[in-house]
């Protein structure tokens, strides 16, 4: 074998695995001092967001629009943001970057078709196509089925579980024009409703898709409205802004809290982490009552004074979510910055668990029993309940002798208006009470006197303590705590499967 060949073959036998390292792994780009800056059409921009796109790395430009990172020097993309405008990026390139930032189009959505979340290869555009795992956990959510929900429309129309008509309370024999009331909030994408012709007066009827609170209508929302939270409601205290619909400008418009989505689609806004974005439906006078008081319950609540908001608690990180919208441009992103759409840590039954806390016990002398309970609300942003006015946690107290219900001597007892199997035993009921003008409880908020509300919900970070005395035969002693949608006697009346959820049980032994 002549040497040379002899030589080549030893020197490739020695060179190939470096070779091939360097291929298999290059080398970490460096990182230098990348500099760079942001205008749009009339200018430099200041105070704009410049991130290295996917991390957690940022600057704000300055008064001059100019910004300094320290940026990997290729491969990465560099975006800016800064709201009223497009998120815009540029790649890392040799030499300073500058980015152009375009204003947000200001249609007035007169003509805009607001896009469906179902995924469905046939319409591209659905959300749920390219945003799976958040359609699901959005799907699972009431906001889902805000308009189509069965016992809601049950109380608005008057019907039962099976669609049978007159039925219990109903909402639109009584007030026929309060529809456009309820659409705003349960069905804020609804075309506008017709007064002058009754049967088209119904938004519910004939749903135009998609409907209830959806993808779409939430990341339209550009910031608060200019009214009254309470009196302005649902789509009327929000600022919604739209696409402009002329070509041929193809752009979309979705608000988001993330600053560096950079597909000419998106615009970051900070509202979209704003109690008040959830406030605009969740605090709500209608027909001059006050059914719904989250929003202003969470205004006096500890977490409500230390800026803790809505977002923090109810769209918690998942953990599990890495990637918004993975095969369609979607990037690997850290979970912790991803919010959940179920809109519950867990689901609302974990939430209760967590958040109320039961201390009970009970103890014997020759004469009877005592038995001391609290109940604290604890790390929960308003009341509990909160929500729908006719939301009740109640507590039974029951103590047995063998299985025989023994009745207690002294103690806090269940109202009447519970019904016969639960009025005056032992406990507390924790809700809104109102009176219709006949002095009945319940009564339905479009039918009741606004000076006979009384509210005996739990506070956040307050305990309630009951004291009770049973006779000597008691021999366990339990304490039950259920949570409730619905009055029993309105859900029975209207055949509605039960919606009772079980928060605590237990069993004490006089000691
Ligand atoms: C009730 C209003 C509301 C609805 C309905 C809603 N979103 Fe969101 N969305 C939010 C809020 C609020 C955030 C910010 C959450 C956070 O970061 O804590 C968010 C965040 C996002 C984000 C950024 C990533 C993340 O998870 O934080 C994406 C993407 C998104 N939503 C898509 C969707 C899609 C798709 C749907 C429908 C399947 C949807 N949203 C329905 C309010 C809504
Ligand atoms: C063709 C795929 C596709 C469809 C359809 C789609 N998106 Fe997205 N969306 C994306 C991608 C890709 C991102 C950015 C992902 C990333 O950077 O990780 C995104 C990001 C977002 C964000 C985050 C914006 C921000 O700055 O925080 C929101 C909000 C959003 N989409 C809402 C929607 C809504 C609402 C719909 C339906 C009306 C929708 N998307 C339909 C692909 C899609
Ligand atoms: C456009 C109005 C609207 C906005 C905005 C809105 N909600 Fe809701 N929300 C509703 C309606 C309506 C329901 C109840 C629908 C039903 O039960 O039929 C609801 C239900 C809920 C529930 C109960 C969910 C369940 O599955 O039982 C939670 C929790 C909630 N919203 C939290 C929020 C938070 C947090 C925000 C802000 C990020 C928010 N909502 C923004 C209208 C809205
Ligand atoms: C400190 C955490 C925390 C904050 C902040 C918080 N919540 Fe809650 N929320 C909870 C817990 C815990 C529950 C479960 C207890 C319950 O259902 O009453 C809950 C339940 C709810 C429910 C379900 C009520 C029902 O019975 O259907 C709604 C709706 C809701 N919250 C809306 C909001 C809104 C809107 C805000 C902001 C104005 C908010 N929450 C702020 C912790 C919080
Ligand atoms: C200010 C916005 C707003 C208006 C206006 C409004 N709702 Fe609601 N509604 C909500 C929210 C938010 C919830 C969910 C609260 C919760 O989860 O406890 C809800 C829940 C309900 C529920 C309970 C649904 C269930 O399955 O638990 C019923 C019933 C209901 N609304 C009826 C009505 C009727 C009837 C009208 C019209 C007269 C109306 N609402 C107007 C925001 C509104």
């Amino acid at each position: 074998m002549p040497r040379c060949l002899v030589l080549f073959l030893v020197v490739g036998i020695l060179v190939l695995p470096f070779w091939w390292f360097e291929r298999k792994s290059p080398p970490p780009p460096k990182a230098a001092d990348l500099v760079g800056e942001v205008h749009d059409d009339s200018g430099p921009v200041a105070d704009a967001i410049v991130r290295i796109k996917g991390t957690s790395t940022y600057t704000l430009t300055d008064d001059q629009g100019r910004f300094r990172l320290s940026a990997p020097l290729s491969g990465a993309r560099i975006t800016a943001a800064k709201e009223g405008y497009y998120i815009a990026g540029a790649l890392v390139s040799d030499g300073p970057i500058t980015i152009h930032l375009k204003k947000l189009p200001d249609g007035d959505g007169d003509d805009y078709t607001w896009v469906d979340p179902t995924p469905d290869p046939a319409s591209p555009n659905n959300c749920g196509n390219c945003h799976k795992a958040i359609h699901d956990e959005w799907q699972r959510s009431s906001h889902a089925t805000s308009a189509t929900n069965p016992r809601f429309l049950g109380m608005y129309r008057g019907t039962d579980w099976q669609g049978q008509p007159d039925v219990g309370w109903n909402l639109l024999k009584e007030h026929p024009s309060g529809a456009d009331v309820c659409a705003s909030c349960h069905a804020p994408t609804q075309r506008a409703i017709r007064f002058d012709e009754p049967k088209k007066s119904d938004p519910f009827h004939a749903l135009s898709k998609p409907s209830g609170v959806h993808c779409d209508f939430c990341h339209k929302i550009a910031g608060p409205g200019t009214g009254e939270f309470g009196l302005a409601q649902g789509r009327f205290q929000l600022k919604m802004q739209f696409p402009e619909a002329k070509r041929p400008d193809p752009h979309q418009l979705f608000f988001g809290p993330l600053d560096d989505v950079d597909r000419g689609d998106d615009a970051f806004s900070r509202f979209q982490k704003d109690s008040r974005l959830c406030a605009a439906c969740h605090e709500g006078v209608v027909f001059g009552i006050p059914v719904y008081t989250t929003y202003s319950e969470w205004l006096e609540s500890p977490a409500g004074r230390a800026g803790q908001s809505c977002q923090q608690c109810h769209t918690t990180p998942t953990g599990r979510l890495t990637n918004i919208a993975p095969g369609h441009g979607g990037i690997k992103r850290d979970p912790a910055t991803l919010g959940n759409h179920r809109f519950f840590d867990g689901n609302q039954l974990d939430m209760l668990r967590r958040s109320l806390q039961l201390d009970a016990k009970a103890t014997r002398d020759p004469e009877g029993i005592n038995v001391e309970i609290a109940l604290t609300a604890r790390d929960v942003g308003h009341r509990i309940p909160t929500g729908f006015i006719d939301r009740q946690v109640i507590l039974f107290v029951e103590a047995y002798a063998g299985d025989k219900l023994v009745k207690a001597e002294r103690g806090p007892l269940l109202p009447d208006f519970l019904g016969s199997q639960e009025a005056g035993r032992p406990g507390r009921l924790y809700a809104k009470v109102l009176k219709d003008g006949d002095g009945v409880s319940p009564a339905p908020f479009w039918r009741a006197d606004p000076a006979t509300l009384r509210d005996t919900r739990l506070r956040p970070g307050e305990t309630d303590r009951l004291a009770y005395r049973f006779p000597p035969g008691a021999d366990r002693i339990r304490v039950r705590i259920v949570h409730r949608r619905f009055w029993k006697t309105v859900a029975d009346e209207k055949r509605w499967p039960s919606d009772e959820q079980l928060v605590e049980e237990r069993e004490i032994k006089p000691s």
